[in-house]
């Protein structure tokens, strides 16, 4: 597709790709989410089936998506409308990109109130809120967020003014310069951070919990877990990593990029679990708190470390950055089919879905205070739609994707791709795919909405 090539431009070195699906997976998923689905989910046993969803399902999955989007290097659902038109697969696979785009979309609505906390959080670190807190003032002040739609609404609004404005430009552009820099600061943080927390916190605790498990322990609903959590972590079914690998260079294999995304995200979510269990353990917060783990434990190690307020001033800028180079990767996908199909101007076609996305995003934020009532199921707004997203959308659009490369795309079309001089896994990941993952997500995924 030379026309969308020069639209969309490619990225400049091989690394950058690496860089910006890194930014796109490591976000509020590796350091609010992970912690608190661990903690939800009785630790080690999560941990391990975890890091095996990563390899056998997470990581396929992940090369599946970048491999199609290099392979016609357009936006995903133009892609399948293309491959149609070739005669290649059938027209109805065209709700495969449309369903990704959605749960995207979806998940944007409430990713952008999360960061929105990130944001106050990062207000309350500079004005030096955290000196000396306590576990209850730590408590208080989270509780005192979430009690006031009207602050949430503001840094809501910010957000997304931030992800319009950067996912109005073109994503090769700015977005690789900025990750770069911040995830090893970002990681460099953590190690430090990680390293204080373990020191003053419940380290023999902590290790138990993360590292011990046992047969058990490991549930259908465990699994079920591990398997939305690493197809949310790795930013996979939702045509994220896809409209990034069209930007992909021809010279890097896709399954070594893949691997070194899939090293950084882990390495990132466990730093963060390092860093926040020993201070629940020690001060003995609720492992099960939910969504409010990170933010009640993160103020306690800050208001403690030398030079609080700057390092904590420092953390949550960098984690509002990296939910932004998230999020933008969550537009991205309608963003560019509108650009490219209808000429819209990049940032007008953002400017569209954002505001549609601050509208959803308001009843998400109130759904933690006015109206928390229970809409089905006993959950929430918020609730139902991060269960809707990470238990029934990611992983169906996983499944459709997998099986849409797996079974429909002429294998030689995938093997030019992906065989190139310096990477001979193509075999490896495309059996893997085939045999393991498809099979894999299909029974936990029917066995996890049966209730197994
Ligand atoms: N992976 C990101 C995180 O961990 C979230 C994210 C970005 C995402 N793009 C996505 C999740 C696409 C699912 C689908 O924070």
């Amino acid at each position: 597709m030379p026309e969308s090539r020069c639209l969309q431009g490619i990225w400049s070195s091989p690394w950058i790709f690496i860089f910006a699906a890194s930014g796109s997976a490591v976000g509020l998923g590796n350091i609010w989410r992970f912690p608190y689905v661990l903690g939800q989910n009785g630790g080690g046993a999560f941990l391990l089936v975890y890091c095996l969803c990563l390899l056998l399902v997470g990581l396929p999955v992940l090369v599946a998506e970048v491999a199609l989007g290099r392979t016609v290097r357009s936006n995903p659902i133009d892609t399948v409308n293309d491959l149609s038109e070739r005669r290649i697969v059938h027209k109805a696979w065209v709700i495969v990109p449309w369903l990704a785009g959605i749960s995207g979309f979806l998940i944007l609505t409430f990713y952008s109130v999360i960061a929105g906390w990130s944001i106050a959080y990062l207000e309350r670190a500079l004005s030096g809120q955290f000196k000396d807190i306590s576990q209850l003032g730590a408590e208080a002040m989270f509780e005192g967020l979430l009690a006031n739609p009207t602050e949430m609404l503001l840094w809501h609004s910010v957000f997304m003014v931030l992800v319009v404005l950067t996912v109005g430009q073109s994503v090769t552009r700015g977005l690789s310069a900025l990750v770069r820099i911040l995830l090893p600061a970002l990681i460099l943080i953590l190690v430090g951070l990680a390293a204080y927390s373990i020191s003053i916190g419940n380290m023999t605790k902590t290790l138990e919990f993360m590292f011990a498990w046992s047969w058990q322990d490991i549930t259908f609903d465990v699994v079920l877990a591990a398997v939305g959590m690493a197809l949310f972590s790795l930013s996979v079914g939702m045509g994220a990593m896809f409209s990034y690998g069209a930007y992909m260079s021809k010279r890097m294999s896709i399954t070594r990029a893949c691997g070194i995304v899939v090293g950084v995200d882990l390495l990132v979510a466990l730093l963060a679990g390092l860093l926040i269990f020993p201070l629940v353990f020690s001060f003995q917060i609720d492992v099960e708190a939910g969504p409010s783990l990170t933010f009640v434990s993160l103020p306690i190690i800050f208001g403690g470390v030398p030079a609080g307020q700057v390092v904590a001033g420092v953390f949550f800028a960098l984690l509002v950055i990296a939910a932004l180079t998230s999020a933008i990767s969550m537009l991205e996908l309608f963003v560019a089919w509108l650009h490219e199909k209808f000429y819209i101007a990049r940032l007008k076609a953002a400017l569209l879905l954002g505001i549609v996305v601050w509208f959803i995003g308001i009843a998400v934020l109130l759904s933690f205070n006015h109206w928390d009532n229970k809409i089905v199921f006993d959950l929430n707004f918020f609730e139902l739609l991060d269960e809707i997203t990470s238990m029934i959308l990611l992983p169906v659009v996983a499944i459709l994707l997998s099986v849409l490369v797996a079974w429909f795309i002429p294998r030689t079309m995938l093997q030019n791709e992906m065989i190139t001089k310096q990477s001979n896994h193509f075999e490896w990941w495309y059996r893997t795919l085939k045999y393991i993952s498809i099979p894999a997500m299909v029974v936990i995924t029917l066995a996890g909405w049966i209730g197994a």
